[in-house]
């Protein structure tokens, strides 16, 4: 397949930057070069390309390649084949999308960023009387067409990163220059569902609309409000599969030592797609959302949406606070050996592309 097609996402939903010379970030990384094999190599592969003009061309190019979603319906088309390709992966690795009926009726289904639709089709496809419902943002927006079509009633058009009251806040200041956009709609809260996908990744065509003020924290923003909206709907017991970049950046760590403590959970990355790339999905199974450790990290998630939401000088944002020494080292401490044991699968298999990846070769 050519390259640029498999760039259609410009930018995935990797964890939020903070300086990645922050001390929490570099003290990680130092605990995991020393303790990981797989991190290590990696690392070193990564310096050596970040030295290599082409490899630098390559990403320029590849990004530069990577047009507005809404005005390339032959990339999104070939979006929609490749994520059925992972998900079919995934199921037959993790067996993921067969979560069972823990006690309900029916199956239910909730693909949040659900468009072009490769997780609801993989859904039904293991599930085939599963019931399925989306959320996604409108075309008109940015987002991507939806090529799985689900009943009217199943699917909403918003922009998830705006469910204000879901993220507990009724109260908008109106001094936000988004004030109208905010949403007070909490989508399908009747229902519980024993499967959720959480695929959101920001795209450079939506980014496009956010013009009005800068927001660097935009990654934040999907990531903590998919969260959100997935464990105040998942089912006790039920699987969440969640899009994620970066296991060792301290925000994607904190997301991973969260869902240790309230399910079973382990990392998916595919042997054949975005092999490049540090995204990776998280595949947590027998959810207990009731749990005291789930309640927690909601409260987390929440505080971290309105944060990059409302804090700030100027009220429209900020970065997360960097994690303190002491923190950091109890964090290395009580979850550093299980990071390892999570992530390597994922290192190990972008080190082997970035390997395999001559970047003086043209696409
Ligand atoms: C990588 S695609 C998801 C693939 C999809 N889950 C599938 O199974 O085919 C990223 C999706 O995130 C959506 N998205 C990005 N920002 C969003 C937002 N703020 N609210 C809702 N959807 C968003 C995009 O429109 C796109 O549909």
């Amino acid at each position: 397949m050519p390259a640029v097609r498999q760039n259609l996402i410009v930018e995935t939903m990797e964890a939020p930057r903070h300086d990645s010379n922050s001390d929490s970030q570099r003290t990680l990384m130092s605990y995991l070069i020393e303790n990981s094999d797989n991190f290590a190599k990696l690392e070193k592969l990564k310096k050596k390309d970040w030295k290599n003009p082409a490899a630098y061309t390559h990403w320029q190019k590849r990004n530069m390649q990577a047009n507005p979603a809404t005005q390339d319906a032959v990339q999104q088309a070939f979006l929609y084949k490749m994520t059925q390709q992972i998900v079919s992966e995934m199921h037959m690795k993790t067996e993921a999308l067969t979560p069972g009926k823990l006690g309900a009726s029916k199956l239910q289904v909730l693909d949040i960023c659900m468009a072009p639709g490769g997780f609801t089709w993989g859904a039904l496809k293991y599930n085939p009387n599963a019931i399925s419902y989306g959320i996604t943002l409108p075309e008109q927006r940015g987002g991507y067409k939806n090529r799985f079509r689900l009943r009217s009633q199943n699917v909403r058009f918003m922009d998830v990163t705006m469910l204000a009251s879901e993220c507990g806040i009724d109260v908008i200041p109106d001094s936000h220059p988004d004030f109208a956009r905010f949403l007070q709609e909490r989508p399908f809260l009747d229902l519980s569902f024993q499967l959720i996908f959480c695929g959101g990744a920001v795209l450079r065509s939506t980014r496009d609309f956010n013009t009005d003020y800068p927001n660097p924290y935009e990654r934040t923003r999907l990531t903590t409000s998919q969260l959100v909206l997935a464990m105040q709907r998942i089912m006790p017991g039920g699987t969440m599969v969640v899009l994620l970049g970066k296991p060792e950046h301290p925000d994607t760590t904190a997301i991973l030592r969260h869902f240790d403590r309230f399910a079973r959970i382990e990392l998916f990355k595919s042997r054949r797609k975005h092999t490049l790339r540090s995204t990776f999905y998280l595949v947590a199974r027998d959810v207990q959302s009731e749990s005291h450790a789930a309640k927690a990290a909601l409260e987390d998630w929440k505080a971290r949406w309105y944060r990059a939401t409302f804090g700030g000088e100027i009220g429209t944002g900020e970065l997360e606070p960097d994690m303190d020494t002491a923190s950091m080292a109890s964090m290395i401490d009580e979850f550093g050996t299980r990071l390892i044991e999570l992530a390597s699968p994922v290192w190990e298999i972008q080190a082997a592309a970035l390997l395999r990846q001559d970047f003086n070769v043209t696409h």
